[in-house]
């Protein structure tokens, strides 16, 4: 489709550089591992737009981005691209998209009410094209892989950036490979690899070891690396928070609370929102909370001491897509909260269960790595990092068919079995629904039903 851009107000696109984290390196172009080359460093890079010494108006920011949404180009379509002054620049017909973004901001009033809260809210990026947060940074690191005329792109997953990576691989008409921990990824998505046609490989090791693999696979392979260590993953992530501040009309909440696996989408999150504050478009910064699961707890830990040295674990949660032990994004992670004066905190299997079974009996639900999030909600303010009359957004990465399996093992009672927390599971029956299997009579419906009235 044309663009009509002409028919909205021209702010400058932005140019891009890449910055070494830990060196400052700059450089016009990146390596094929994204790590910097300046001499030995070969720390994470960023991307930085020095164009914005010339700062656009928020203003005028602001309303071409609310005028977008009424308009029907595909970069305006999508939620990512709509926000495009803030994302490494190109032209609208080389994007590769899905429509992904404009994802809803929910009330979940039930848990608010439960935790003393006038109100709580949730960012659903379930609710994204293949179901988790993911597509809102493949849409951009897809189109610089299809830009830069690569055939393959590859990815190690715990499952949804395999998906995700799949199906803008084949949008873009790009082949991809996917390398998965053997037997710890949810069906469904390993299912998604497979619908959208990715070689699928299940490698004997865990998410690290995929991801060091891929490492050495993509300097001696023509291969584009689409994990979130590829920078502009980050930059379509970001989108996340631009999104959420237009949903409060800008005024910044206190917190925002996210999950922590590989650390990329804290890490994204806490750059938009530092961006956010230097152009004026927010006054003051939310601080960005990271939750983990107490199984995979290596950011947690790093923070705990000093967070100058990663801090690696043996992961083991049950929340399988933050089952990982050696984050890449450690110290990008590490920097977001102490910019924005954020906690880092963990929480245990039961408490994940607990938290997902409550966001479903809001009619919203999210798979088990986004339910830690409200778990350790419950933790901040009980250490009274939150204050309950404070504004708090959780930002649910994944949708609940993610994870069907862990769904139906907690209501019927299967989750914890033969686990050391099987008796304090008992704790969680009252918010079990298990099914029931009756004969097909009217009598033994009506009794269930009354049953379930007394209950
Ligand atoms: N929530 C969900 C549903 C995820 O899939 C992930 C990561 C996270 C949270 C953590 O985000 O890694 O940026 O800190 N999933 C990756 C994957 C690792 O391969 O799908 P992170």
């Amino acid at each position: 489709m044309n663009s009509s851009s002409t028919s909205v107000p021209q702010v400058r696109q932005a140019d891009f550089q890449f910055r070494c984290i830990a060196c400052g390196h700059l450089s016009d172009s990146a390596s094929q591992d994204f790590r910097c080359t300046d001499n030995d460093c070969r720390d994470l890079l960023e991307i930085t737009y020095p164009a914005w010494k010339q700062k656009p108006e928020p203003e005028q920011l602001t309303s071409l981005w609310r005028n977008r949404r009424i308009l029907m180009n595909d970069d305006d379509l999508s939620g990512v691209w709509r926000f495009r002054e803030l994302l490494p620049g190109v032209d609208e017909a080389q994007i590769v998209t899905l429509r992904e973004g404009n994802t809803p901001l929910y009330e979940l009033p039930r848990c608010a009410r439960t935790l003393g809260m006038p109100q709580l809210l949730a960012k659903h990026q379930g609710m994204n094209p293949t179901g988790s947060f993911k597509d809102t940074g493949m849409t951009v690191a897809a189109t610089f892989a299809r830009r830069a005329g690569f055939r393959w792109v590859a990815c190690a997953s715990t499952g949804n950036t395999s998906a995700s990576m799949a199906a803008y691989a084949a949008r873009g008409g790009m082949r991809s490979l996917v390398l998965v921990p053997e037997g710890k990824i949810s069906w469904s998505k390993l299912s998604q690899a497979l619908d959208y046609g990715a070689l699928t490989c299940q490698l004997r090791t865990d998410f690290d070891g995929c991801l060091r693999l891929l490492q050495e696979l993509v300097l001696r392979a023509p291969v584009y690396q689409l994990n979130s260590i590829n920078p502009f993953r980050l930059e379509g992530q970001k989108t996340i928070a631009l999104e959420l501040l237009e949903q409060l009309e800008w005024t910044p909440p206190d917190h925002i609370i996210v999950p922590g696996g590989n650390l990329g989408n804290s890490s994204a999150i806490g750059k938009a929102l530092v961006e956010m504050r230097d152009l004026g478009l927010i006054s003051q910064l939310p601080k960005l909370s990271v939750i983990q699961a107490a199984g995979a707890n290596a950011l947690a830990r790093t923070v705990r001491a000093g967070g100058k040295q990663l801090i690696s674990v043996q992961p083991d949660t049950r929340a399988t897509a933050i089952r990982i032990g050696n984050p890449a994004s450690w110290k990008k992670a590490v920097g977001v909260l102490e910019a924005t004066g954020g906690a880092c905190e963990e929480v245990s299997e039961i408490e994940i269960a607990q938290a997902k079974a409550e966001i479903g009996a809001e009619g919203i639900g999210c798979e088990p790595a986004s339910a830690v999030t409200l778990a350790g909600l419950k933790k901040l303010l009980q250490r009274k990092f939150v204050k309950p009359d404070e504004t708090v957004v959780l930002v649910l990465t994944g949708h609940s068919l993610k994870d069907p399996d862990y769904t139906i093992d907690f209501h019927r009672g299967e989750l914890f079995q033969g686990t050391q927390d099987e008796n304090a599971a008992a704790a969680l029956n009252p918010l079990r629904r298990p099914p029931i299997v009756l004969d097909a009579t009217l009598d033994a419906v009506l009794s269930t039903l009354e049953q379930a009235e007394k209950s």
